[in-house]
């Protein structure tokens, strides 16, 4: 069942690619134009909506979280990210015109089902992102989206991530379809690129995993890392950080790289791990320089840096220490290749410590108690 590899998040990892490409299956029409007639909710309602909460927990809250930089971006409209455990108790605004976006990998999760419930009872539409075919989440649902990332056995969701931003995207890019926010030809440019994430993904599971697993064998007794993105890169850091908990029992934060200044680095002492997530280093624009200078910031204190980067960035040979490197790509595609390392890192720390990585200690694969 495992396929030849060590454990099914082994496998997992390695099946990002098809995940990606699976989700983005059978979703256009043959001239280009996104096709959701699946999701059964009219033109006209998706035209309506004027406000998007995505609730969620875990790895599919940051999934979400990743979505809402880019539907932000094209359909110019508020997006929401919140825990589904904590949606209701606070008295969320919901109207009819809102969309309330469900994102679950196994559909059973409690706190996510709850926080649905709420959302229809308030009168607003729930639409499910999700990786089971029948589960409670859909079912209770207005609509469904799937994710075609296949099952996921190991407990630590990988392959489901990228898969949850593909099929999150594609609603946006379907929302920008219907109301016109975006040309045409942008939105094929969009799915161009998200076309080409498989290949990308691959090449970094082809040719980064050596680098990868030798870092994570030295960096074997670390006491606990930390982990900085920006934009959506930040995202990308808080999942980096969750896996690392979850499977290597690591002690780790992920925070925004803009954050340092106002408290974490105080954190930072000699040889302290950070996993920095660089953004693309074309134009050298304003994003990548400011967290360049976060990596200076915290090598100037000792910090021992593993970069996430671009293929030649300049500045991160310069700085980082070690450098897990990604194919150029678009801002908002580099989530779907950036996590694949860090999936891995936490693999492999995980198994160099012995541990059991498809079944951590005290989590279960869906937590389906509130
Ligand atoms: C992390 C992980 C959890 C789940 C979370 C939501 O690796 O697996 O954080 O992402 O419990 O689960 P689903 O997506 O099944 O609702």
């Amino acid at each position: 069942q495992k396929g030849g590899w060590d454990s099914f998040m082994d496998k997992e990892i390695h099946e990002d690619p098809t995940a990606v490409a699976d989700t983005l299956l059978g979703r256009f029409n043959p001239n280009g134009d996104l096709n959701l007639d699946e999701v059964h909710i009219e033109p006209e309602v998706f035209r309506q909506i004027d406000k998007i909460i995505i609730v969620a927990c875990g790895t599919a809250s940051y999934a979400g979280f990743v979505a809402k930089y880019a539907i932000e971006h094209w359909v110019r409209i508020p997006v929401e990210v919140e825990l589904a455990h904590e949606f209701r108790y606070r008295d969320p605004i919901l109207t009819p015109r809102t969309l309330v976006v469900a994102i679950s990998q196994s559909g059973e999760t409690m706190d996510t089902l709850m926080a649905l419930r709420h959302a229809r009872e308030q009168g607003s539409r729930v639409l499910a992102i999700c990786n089971t075919q029948g589960s409670s989440i859909p079912r209770e649902s207005d609509a469904v989206l799937y994710t075609h990332a296949g099952p996921e056995i190991a407990v630590a969701s990988t392959k489901a991530f990228v898969s949850q931003v593909v099929a999150a995207y594609l609603l946006g890019l379907y929302l920008a379809q219907v109301k016109g926010t975006m040309f045409r030809d942008e939105i094929h440019q969009v799915v161009e690129s998200l076309k080409d994430m498989p290949r990308k993904i691959q090449w970094v599971l082809d040719t980064q995993t050596q680098t990868i697993a030798r870092a994570a064998k030295s960096l074997i007794t670390a006491k606990s890392f930390l982990f900085l993105g920006r934009h959506v890169g930040y995202p990308v850091a808080l999942e980096g950080a969750l896996k690392l908990k979850e499977i290597a029992y690591t002690f780790t934060e992920g925070f925004a790289a803009g954050e340092l200044k106002h408290g974490p680095i105080a954190l930072v002492e000699e040889g302290e791990p950070i996993v920095v997530i660089v953004p693309s280093s074309r134009g050298r624009d304003l994003l990548h320089n400011k967290v360049i200078s976060s990596i200076e910031e915290v090598k100037a204190r000792g910090a021992f840096v593993i970069a996430v980067a671009e293929e030649g960035d300049p500045d991160v040979d310069r700085y980082a220490d070690v450098v897990f490197w990604r194919p150029t790509c678009p801002t908002l595609m580099s989530p779907l290749v950036d996590v694949v390392p860090l999936q891995l890192f936490a693999l492999e720390m995980a198994k160099d410590k012995g541990l059991d990585v498809d079944k951590p200690r005290n989590l279960a694969k869906s937590v389906t108690v509130e």
